[in-house]
């Protein structure tokens, strides 16, 4: 990782009137670096790296898919990250749990953080739902107490809309995981190895 190639931009106020403009133009580049690709896993790898070197004082971006009753690490840019997340814990479980974005500014004082990443100190992590399927979550950290604001929330919302609208596609393919364990009544510990078997 080059890190002198990333953005360093002094920390951001409470209101930025860059913020909007910045990831409206990060919106249009991704969805253009997305389109005309149905493969989950190089859409994802490339929104991780897009969202990564865009948005200034990142330390990992990435995603997290569902796999059952759980969130297992997909695609990202940063260091390496805990593999498994259940349903309901840290900041990416709860977010998974009540399916909508949760912004920490410190992530010392959010209960059952969980620290990838010892410089992470804010993060954002936003659902990824397709329909009334909750694919996973796109994960922001930060080594920035506070980095992000409502700005980011909206504008990373945006962002996540449009990787899930990429994703739609191969969702829809009953092959996914994200589909097929929904359908079938086979037994968990069936399912569970499944899974642990299948790519998204
Ligand atoms: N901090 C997250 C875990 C994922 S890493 O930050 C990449 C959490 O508490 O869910």
């Amino acid at each position: 990782m080059n890190d002198t190639a990333r953005p360093t931009h002094g920390p951001h106020s409470a209101y930025d009137p860059g913020k909007p403009e910045l990831y409206r133009v990060l919106a249009m580049e991704l969805d253009a670096l997305l389109s005309d690709e149905p493969d989950p896993i190089a859409n994802t790898a490339n929104a991780a790296a897009a969202i990564y070197h865009a948005l200034p004082d990142l330390n990992w971006a990435g995603f997290y898919f569902l796999r059952g009753d759980e969130l297992v690490l997909g695609p990202f840019q940063g260091r390496p990250a805990c593999v498994r997340i259940p349903i309901g814990r840290g900041v990416c479980g709860t977010a998974a749990a009540v399916r909508q974005s949760v912004l920490v500014p410190d992530v010392h004082a959010f209960p059952g953080h969980i620290a990838c990443d010892p410089a992470s100190r804010s993060e954002l992590v936003v659902p990824l739902i397709c329909g009334e399927r909750l694919l996973g979550v796109l994960d922001l950290d930060s080594p920035q107490a506070a980095r992000f604001d409502r700005a980011d929330v909206t504008g990373c919302e945006a962002l996540a809309a449009i990787v899930v609208r990429h994703l739609a596609p191969s969702v829809r393919r009953t092959r996914t995981p994200f589909v097929i364990f929904e359908r079938t009544g086979l037994p968990a510990a069936v399912r569970q190895r499944l899974m642990r078997a299948r790519l998204p």
